[in-house]
């Protein structure tokens, strides 16, 4: 089913400077040169200089700036909105009718537009909404005295809001729990250690908890952990910063402030511990494999969790001032009679919560669209997810439109002739919401084919619900990013992307962590990552997340009017890929990663108590102390070399851009060195990976860069330095630093 579009189906040896002994690596060249050379004796000149001549037998008849021209004339027409549409029109939870319809829709359409198109399937745990209730009981005989409907208001003006979608959180358990109740903050781990130190009583209590912060999954997870037995996530809409009902502006659909029977539904995850199946950590299974699972609890809540409106939470927690102990440092937020400082909880009143799913192992679908490349071993892979909780334009939908005309511009190329230089993967990935489970399962599926093959990974998840352009990034790309982002205008302005990209963040591009689909090839796999995205600014219409309101009309009239960001990142996002493409030596900076990782470590703040202790293990550094003295000169030592490394890269294509007026030799000889070069840009990132992971939760491995243990969403930069300090473990920072410095050790005298 899967060697058409997989990437290969031999055994491949598991590429990587970290993991590729150096000897074999040069033996290898050497064997090739000597192949080379024989060939030549061997068919004579001439079928040599064929050989060497392969740049323009295989290349396309059209030159780049043509090709990239080609590309962008087909964006000319925008057809994002109509997409959108079809798109978003209904629920597509993973394993339903409506989410195989749109599967096979995509996949015929990836067909009608000349890609190679795939559905390939893995089987995973799942849940789905049964029935889902809150109550708040009042006195000693629990009389009801407000009745949660759990679901957004019908407003007229858009017909999302018609289709009654169940308010409940992926992988909550089921249950049915009556208790006292208790006011929890953000629900972080900070927030769960003030109730402990104020005394306050969490067991057997249920758990109210303001949404912000952290990843959903997580406060729940925390709560659990504090004995609560159940949770309730609400949304403060003091969140959406300015643009509340507070200040003036109007809510959704008369104005663009969060409608307040807005509901965020979302994975109860634990998505730090590891993304993908619950039951699979770091494998994968396909329907008719004959696998075991593991126990899902290890990443999913014991505890039943529910999510909640602003304005159904209002009579709830009112209940809570003047009870219970105070915070005075708990942020305000804008409910009315709540004075955000009293946990609770009030005697007078309980909850009774009910959450019923049904817990499935179900089929869930990716899609591929494939155009082969010349270099079938080396592999660009763009993606963003299908699957979603209500019928959502934004999430996922704006990537999957974007997808689609990348699809059709894409194609377009590909009918007129052309053959990329390596190939391209557009997938659309399944079971995204629920915790990363498409890419995840393919990442780990595959691992060693795309530890051999994977160039880079660029995701679009939300792409487009404002124009502010948001960009994470793996420093690899920082240069590719800025530099391709100066090609293509602005809209309504003089400016570039590029200009606007420095306007509003001064050239920021952040660090990736998790929450969308690069986690599996960034954190897991160590293949250069991006995640693209065009979001809102702080006086623009608020982004109703995982709400009925995430609608085709909202996004029509207020998110991306015109479609216009969509196209824009259509563009941005295929000049990227074609970019990384056709460019002989790989568009990659090693210097910004060296910058990066200087930075980052320059940062870490080291107990100075722990500078002068011994270090028994290692006879050749005697304290802390050194061996940070060492990690300091091997980072100047790969600054250096970086910086060398990328300039040989630059005159390297250049040359290479001229191989015209080279001689034969000079030919030979440049090949040669691109194809050296070239194999340590692309295994850089997979030096960075430590394949026993991150202490209790091993799946993670990247040293960089990786999911914040506490947070989710939010990175976590050099997680085996960061996270023994915060958890008092000498030995443990020792050993991070040891191999942080081989590390780099390692890449200095290696590229
Ligand atoms: C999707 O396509 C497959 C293969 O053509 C077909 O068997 C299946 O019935 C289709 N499913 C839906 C829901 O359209
Ligand atoms: C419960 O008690 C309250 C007074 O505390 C009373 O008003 C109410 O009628 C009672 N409800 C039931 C169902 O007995
Ligand atoms: C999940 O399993 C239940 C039976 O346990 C079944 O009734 C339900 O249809 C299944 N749902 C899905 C989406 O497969
Ligand atoms: C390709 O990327 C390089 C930087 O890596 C940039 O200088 C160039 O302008 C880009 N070209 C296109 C057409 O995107
Ligand atoms: C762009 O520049 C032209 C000429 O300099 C000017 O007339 C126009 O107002 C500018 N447009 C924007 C949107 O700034
Ligand atoms: C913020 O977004 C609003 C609405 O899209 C737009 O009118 C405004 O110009 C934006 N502000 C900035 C600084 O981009």
């Amino acid at each position: 089913m899967t060697g058409k579009i997989h990437l290969s189906e031999k055994e491949d040896r598991e590429a990587g400077i970290g993991s590729r002994p150096r000897k074999s690596s040069r033996a290898r060249y050497y064997l090739v040169f000597v192949a080379i050379l024989a060939l030549q004796l061997y068919w004579g000149y001439g079928c040599s200089q064929h050989f060497v001549d392969q740049k323009y037998a295989l290349e396309t008849q059209v030159s780049k700036p043509q090709l990239f021209a080609q590309y962008l004339g087909a964006l000319e027409e925008n057809y994002a909105g109509k997409w959108l549409k079809k798109y978003a029109e209904r629920t597509q939870l993973p394993g339903t009718i409506d989410n195989i319809e749109m599967v096979n829709w995509t996949k015929a359409k990836f067909e009608e537009y000349g890609l190679e198109a795939e559905i390939d399937a893995y089987t995973s745990y799942m849940s789905y909404p049964i029935y889902q209730s809150l109550k708040l009981l009042q006195g000693k005989n629990e009389s009801v005295v407000y009745d949660a409907k759990l679901i957004e208001d019908e407003v007229e003006d858009d017909p999302n809001s018609f289709k009654s979608v169940p308010a409940f959180l992926g992988y909550a358990a089921s249950g049915d729990f009556t208790g006292s109740y208790v006011y929890c903050n953000y629900g972080t781990k900070e927030d769960f250690e003030t109730l402990d130190k104020l005394g306050v009583e969490t067991k057997d209590k249920i758990a109210v908890i303001r949404y912000g912060a952290i990843f959903r999954g997580l406060k729940i997870k925390f709560a659990q952990e504090h004995g609560f037995k159940a949770a309730l996530l609400f949304t403060d809409p003091a969140d959406d910063g300015e643009v509340t009902e507070e200040n003036g502006y109007k809510a959704y659909p008369e104005g663009i402030a969060r409608n307040p029977s807005a509901i965020q539904r979302g994975s109860a995850q634990f998505l730090s511990v590891f993304p993908g199946d619950p039951t699979t950590p770091g494998y994968a299974i396909k329907p008719g494999e004959d696998k075991s699972r593991s126990d899902p609890k290890i990443t999913t809540p014991k505890i039943p969790a529910l999510p909640i409106s602003f304005r159904e939470v209002t009579p709830i927690l009112e209940k809570l001032s003047g009870h219970g102990p105070q915070v005075a440092t708990w942020p305000k937020g804008l409910i009315k009679g709540f004075d955000y400082t009293s946990v609770g909880p009030n005697p007078e009143y309980k909850l009774n919560l009910v959450n019923e799913q049904d817990f499935n192992v179900t089929d869930v679908y990716n899609v591929y669209g494939k155009i082969e490349g010349v270099n079938k071993d080396e592999v660009i892979i763009i993606g963003n997810h299908h699957d979603s909780w209500t019928p959502a334009a934004g999430d996922p939908h704006s990537g999957s439109a974007v997808m689609l005309e990348l699809a059709r511009a894409l194609g377009g190329l590909v009918q007129s002739g052309w053959k990329p230089q390596r190939t391209i993967l557009l997938a659309s990935w399944d079971g995204e919401e629920y915790g990363l489970i498409g890419s995840t399962e393919f990442g780990e599926y595959y691992a060693k084919q795309l530890s051999k093959k994977a160039v880079a990974y660029f995701n679009m998840d939300v792409a487009s619900i404002g124009n502010i352009l948001h960009l994470g990034s793996s420093p690899l790309l920082y240069s590719l990013l800025r530099e391709t982002a100066s090609l293509l205008p602005y809209p309504d302005s003089n400016i570039t992307l590029y200009d606007h990209l420095k306007e509003i963040s001064k050239d920021h591009i952040s660090a990736l962590g998790s929450g969308s689909d690069y986690t599996v090839f960034l954190d897991h796999l160590g293949i250069p990552s991006v995640d693209l995205g065009f979001t809102s600014n702080k006086t623009a219409p608020v982004y109703q997340y995982h709400t009925v309101y995430d609608s085709y009309h909202w996004m029509k009239t207020l998110g991306d009017p015109g479609f216009v960001y969509h196209n824009l990142m259509a563009k941005y996002a295929g000049l990227l890929v074609l970019n990384l493409s056709e460019s002989k030596l790989y568009k990659f900076k090693t210097t910004d990663y060296a910058e990066q990782i200087s930075n980052l470590f320059s940062k870490i703040e080291i107990p100075k108590d722990w500078l002068q202790k011994k270090l028994d293990e290692d006879p050749e550094v005697s304290s802390l102390e050194e061996l940070v003295a060492q990690v300091y000169e091997n980072i100047a030592s790969l600054l250096k070399s970086a910086a060398t490394f990328d300039e040989d890269t630059v005159v390297l294509q250049e040359k290479y851009d001229n191989w015209d007026d080279l001689s034969f030799v000079e030919k030979i000889k440049l090949k040669w060195a691109i194809f050296k070069a070239n194999t340590k840009l692309k295994y850089f990132e997979r030096a960075l990976l430590n394949h026993d992971g991150l202490k209790k939760r091993p799946w993670f491995k990247h040293i960089i860069y990786v999911s914040g243990r506490y947070t989710g969403y939010a990175g976590q930069q050099l997680p085996g330095l960061v996270e023994p300090i915060e958890d008092d473990d000498f030995a443990g920072f020792v050993n991070g630093l040891t191999f942080f410095n081989n590390v780099l050790k390692k890449l200095a005298t290696s590229i």
